[in-house]
């Protein structure tokens, strides 16, 4: 067969020889909306360890806003440097769908299994994930459908077998494409990092808490006992922020200390340090309780990471996968050491902690908080939004094979 229309089925194990696909080329790396474009394109081979997926949703994820705009990594010359000759980014990280094909060694799956997909990506024959260390620190490793080609906005994406969990039963196919890659983040960096995991009692304070990751880093602080904090910039996203575990809710737009902290012998500090201050009684009072955060939540980055340090409690950890806002961090290192707190970055997740979260979800403990669906064609449209921060909240899905929302539970 040589290309089958969104929605089409051939019988299980029989490929398209090609497939549609949202693409960015190098020529128009930008504008979201005009970088990712409807193309027809190869479908890939798979090799001995990955299945292809017949992508029935995707979810919509700010890495892919990334890679439209080709930095701070130009994703298709990266992979052009380590040998792959694709001049394009068939992305898309997060998808529900139907194993259509594996891979002559792969025992966990098989044709037909409905399927989330998480995406933690490595070589198979690297020996530091051989020797059984955590694979998320190996030098191969890579993120799906971002540093990897042929993601979900594939019509058949490829996967390694491990990568695939099961489809929560419950779920339309586009609420469970929408959640794995920021659940699983943000579980690892709630979870992952010993002795600075969520214990019940614990407050944390949660940045960006009505967006994708900080939904789920609300339920899944919320389901270990702690005690989450939101920040949200609209109060529109209060309740829904309180509606997912919040203790409390804090409008960033009351302050105005943002960005990355002024010299500390200049008259500009004080000013901050009173931003700083004002900002952790606005903690205690959504808290509850003259607490600091034991786990500050961190992903905007150069525009909050001062103030995160500050607030974070003795022994604490800000832990942080991302600089939304810009990389140039600043921070009082006078708190930092006389505190002893902890500083960790942190990077999507490993086969466990994803098959943790996923869990979480299948219990109906963690709630995938779709906001948005929309069709295959406007995957550029909304990732527009995400990088506008114009989308509502949680997380957003595009249909792909799906023919309509709603399809996919039971
Ligand atoms: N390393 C990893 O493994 C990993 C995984 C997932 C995501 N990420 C990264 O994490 C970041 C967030 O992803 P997401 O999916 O949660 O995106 P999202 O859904 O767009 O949410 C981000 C939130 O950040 C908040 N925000 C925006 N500007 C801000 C500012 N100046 N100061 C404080 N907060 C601000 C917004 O909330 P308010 O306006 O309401 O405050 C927004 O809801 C992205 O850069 C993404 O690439 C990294």
């Amino acid at each position: 067969m040589e290309l089958c229309n969104l929605g089409d089925k051939p019988p299980l194990n029989e490929i398209p020889k090609k497939m549609h696909a949202f693409v960015v080329r190098q020529d128009r790396f930008g504008e979201p909306k005009d970088a990712w474009q409807r193309e027809v394109i190869d479908t890939p081979k798979i090799g001995p360890l990955d299945v292809l997926v017949y992508v029935m949703a995707t979810g919509i994820n700010y890495n892919n806003v990334w890679a439209a705009l080709g930095r701070p990594v130009d994703v298709i010359a990266d992979r052009q440097k380590k040998g792959e000759p694709e001049d394009f980014h068939a992305g898309g990280s997060d998808c529900s769908g139907i194993v259509w094909a594996v891979g002559s060694k792969v025992t966990n799956v098989k044709p037909g299994d409905e399927v989330v997909v998480h995406s933690g990506w490595g070589e198979p024959n690297d020996p530091w994930g051989l020797a059984g260390k955590d694979p998320m620190l190996a030098e191969s490793t890579r993120i799906w459908g971002y540093q990897t080609n042929y993601g979900s906005y594939c019509q058949f994406a490829r996967a390694q077998s491990h990568q695939c969990q099961p489809k929560p039963n419950h779920l339309t196919w586009e609420a469970a494409a929408s959640y794995l890659l920021c659940a699983s983040t943000a579980y690892r960096m709630l979870m992952g990092w010993s002795p600075n995991t969520v214990e019940k009692g614990d407050y944390i304070l949660v940045w960006g808490a009505a967006g994708g990751l900080g939904s789920l880093a609300l339920q899944i602080a919320a389901a270990a006992g702690g005690k989450p904090v939101a920040v949200i910039s609209e109060e529109e996203k209060r309740q829904f922020c309180l509606d997912h575990g919040a203790v409390g809710v804090i409008n960033r737009n009351d302050f105005d200390h943002w960005g990355p902290m002024p010299d500390v012998n200049s008259k500009e500090w004080g000013l901050w340090f009173k931003g700083a201050r004002d900002f952790g009684k606005a903690f205690w009072e959504a808290a509850g309780a003259k607490e600091s955060p034991r786990i500050v939540f961190e992903h905007p980055g150069e525009a909050t990471l001062p103030t995160s340090n500050f607030l974070c409690a003795t022994g604490g950890m800000v832990v942080i996968c991302a600089g939304t806002t810009g990389y140039n961090v600043t921070l009082d290192l006078r708190f930092h050491w006389m505190r002893q707190k902890r500083f960790q970055g942190s990077h999507l997740s490993n086969d466990e902690q994803a098959a943790a979260v996923n869990q979480m979800v299948v219990d109906g403990k963690v709630d995938p908080c779709l906001s948005e669906t929309y069709s295959f064609d406007e995957i550029g449209h909304a990732h527009q939004l995400m990088m506008k921060n114009r989308h509502p909240y949680g997380n957003m899905a595009a249909l792909v094979n799906a023919t309509e929302t709603g399809q996919g539970v039971g």
